[in-house]
C-alpha cells in the first residue's frame, strides 16, 4: 500500500457475489474505499490499470491465465497492487506464490477484512511474510529514451498539463533521467507549469548549433524542474522561435535521448515542420482529446493525418480529459466517432489549474486524487515494454545518423 489510510480495492468477480462483497465491506467504509469492480474476467486487467488498487480481490474463476502469467501482467500495467484470491470451497486454499493471500467466498465480513487488511501491509500476516510479488520499477527499454509526443488538433485540450505530469512522474520512477521539450514556440508555457520560466537559456540558443548539440550545452540549456525531470523551454519572445527550424528539434529530440530513459515533448496544435519531426521520432503519441466535438473532431482529422503519413498506428493513442466537470457525451460515443478505443479517460479536477499555477504537477500535489491515479497510471504504461513477455527481445535501434531520410512529409520539401 502507498502510504493511505484508506486501501483501495478492486473486486473482480460474478455480479451477485461482487453485491454480497460490497454489502460485507459496507460497514468498513472508513478503512476500505471498493474503488471498482470488474464482472468480466477479460476487464481485469483494464480496470485495475485504471484504477491502480492497493489490492485486487480476484476470484478464481476469474483467473483465466495461468498465475504468474496474470501476476507479470497485473504487475506491469499495476506495480503496487496486491492479490487476494476468493476461492469457491468453504475453506481458503493456501496462498500462492503470486498472490498475497486466499480467502472463501462464504468468509464472514471480519475475515474479508483481515484479509485485504493483510494483503495490504495494514496488518502483519501471521503467515510466511515471503507471500506476495514486487512489480517492476518505471523503467525503458535500454538504448536511448523512448519519445512520447503529446499532441491535440485543437488548443485549450490539456496536453501541457499531459505532458507536464507525465514528464515528472516519469523522472521521478527514472531517477531524473527525463526531459521535457516545449516545441509550442508560440504559447507554450511548460517552464511556467514546471516552475522554471526564471531559468534564462532555451530552444532558441540550441538552434545555431545544427547537429552539433553536445550534452555540456545540453545541460547547460536545461532548466531542472521538479523531481529533477530536465525541461527544454521555449524563448520568451516568438522572433526567436523563428530560427528553430524541424531540423533543429530533430537534433535536440535526438541529443536530449541520448543517456535519458524518457524524452516527453509538448506541442503546439497545429501541425509544422517542428511537429511533423516529433511525430516522426515518437515511439509512443498520445492524441489529447477533451469532451467536446471539435476536439473530437480534430482528433479524428489528426488520426487521418498520421495514417496518411505512415505513422505506426500502434504507436498512437487516444487520452480524453475532461477540462469541464460536466459533459454532454459518453466516452463510448467518443470511442465510436473515432473509430478506436481510449487509452484512458482523465476526470477533471478543479486543484489541475492552482497545480499548473504553482509549478507542481497534480501527481507531486495531490497524488492520491483519481486523476494523479491516472496520470501514474498512464506513464507507467508508457514506462513498461507493450509485451513484457517478447521485452527481452525488443530491438531498440540506434537513433538515424545523419543521412537520416524522412519517412513522410507534407510535400513542403
Ligand atoms: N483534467 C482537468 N481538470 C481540470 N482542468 C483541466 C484539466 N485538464 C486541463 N485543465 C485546464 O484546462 C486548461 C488547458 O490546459 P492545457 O494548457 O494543458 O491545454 P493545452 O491543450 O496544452 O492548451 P494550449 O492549446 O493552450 O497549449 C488549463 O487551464 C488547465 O488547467
Ligand atoms: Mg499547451
Amino acid at each position: 500500500m502507498r502510504g493511505a489510510d484508506v486501501i483501495r480495492v478492486l473486486i473482480a468477480d460474478e455480479i451477485a457475489r461482487i453485491v454480497g462483497d460490497l454489502e460485507k465491506l459496507e460497514a468498513y467504509g472508513d478503512v476500505v474505499d471498493v474503488c471498482g469492480v470488474a464482472h468480466q474476467a477479460s476487464a481485469v486487467i483494464e480496470e485495475a490499470w485504471l484504477r491502480q488498487p492497493d489490492v485486487l480481490v480476484l476470484h478464481e474463476r476469474f483467473a483465466e491465465l495461468p498465475g504468474a502469467d496474470f501476476a507479470a501482467h497485473l504487475a506491469s500495467v499495476s506495480p503496487a497492487t496486491r492479490v487476494v484470491l476468493m476461492t469457491s470451497g468453504a475453506a481458503p486454499v493456501a496462498a500462492d506464490t503470486w498472490t498475497a493471500g486466499a480467502i472463501s467466498e462464504s468468509a464472514t465480513a471480519p475475515e474479508l477484512l483481515e484479509a485485504i487488511s493483510i494483503a495490504a501491509g495494514v496488518v502483519p500476516p501471521d503467515a510466511d511474510p515471503e507471500i506476495g510479488f514486487t512489480g517492476p520499477e518505471i523503467r525503458a527499454p535500454k538504448g536511448r529514451a523512448t519519445v512520447v509526443v503529446a499532441f491535440s488538433g485543437k488548443g485549450g485540450t490539456g496536453t501541457s498539463m499531459v505532458a507536464t505530469n507525465l514528464a515528472v512522474m516519469l523522472a521521478q520512477g527514472a531517477g531524473g533521467h527525463a526531459a521535457l521539450v516545449d516545441i509550442d514556440l508560440q504559447f507554450g508555457d511548460a517552464a511556467g507549469m514546471l516552475h522554471v520560466e526564471n531559468h534564462l537559456l532555451t530552444i532558441a540558443d540550441l538552434a545555431s548549433h545544427g547537429d552539433e548539440i553536445d550534452s555540456a550545452l545540453l545541460d547547460e540549456v536545461l532548466a531542472t524542474g521538479p523531481a529533477d525531470v530536465r525541461v527544454l523551454r521555449t524563448p520568451s519572445s516568438p522572433e526567436l522561435a523563428e530560427a528553430v527550424s524541424g531540423a533543429t528539434v530533430r537534433s535536440i529530440i535526438r541529443a536530449t535521448a541520448k543517456g535519458r530513459e524518457f524524452v516527453v515533448i509538448d506541442t503546439p496544435s497545429q501541425v509544422d515542420e517542428r511537429v511533423l519531426e516529433a511525430f516522426e521520432l515518437a515511439d509512443r503519441l498520445l492524441l489529447v482529446t477533451s469532451y467536446n466535438l471539435s476536439s473530437v473532431r480534430g482528433t479524428k482529422s489528426t488520426l487521418l493525418l498520421l495514417e496518411a503519413l505512415g505513422v505506426d498506428m500502434e504507436s498512437v493513442d487516444v487520452v480524453l480529459n475532461h477540462t469541464r466537470s460536466r459533459t454532454n457525451y459518453r466516452r463510448e460515443d467518443i470511442e465510436e466517432i473515432l473509430g478506436r478505443r481510449i487509452l484512458v479517460d482523465l476526470p477533471y479536477d478543479p486543484r489541475v489549474d492552482p497545480s499548473l499555477d504553482s509549478g507542481t504537477p497534480i501527481v507531486l500535489a495531490q497524488p492520491r486524487a483519481e486523476l494523479a491515479r491516472r496520470l501514474i497510471a498512464l506513464a507507467q504504461l508508457i514506462a513498461v515494454p507493450r509485451r513484457p513477455a517478447d521485452a527481452g527481445a525488443i530491438e531498440i535501434p540506434e537513433l538515424e545518423p545523419p543521412t537520416y531520410r524522412r519517412r513522410f512529409s507534407l510535400g513542403r520539401r
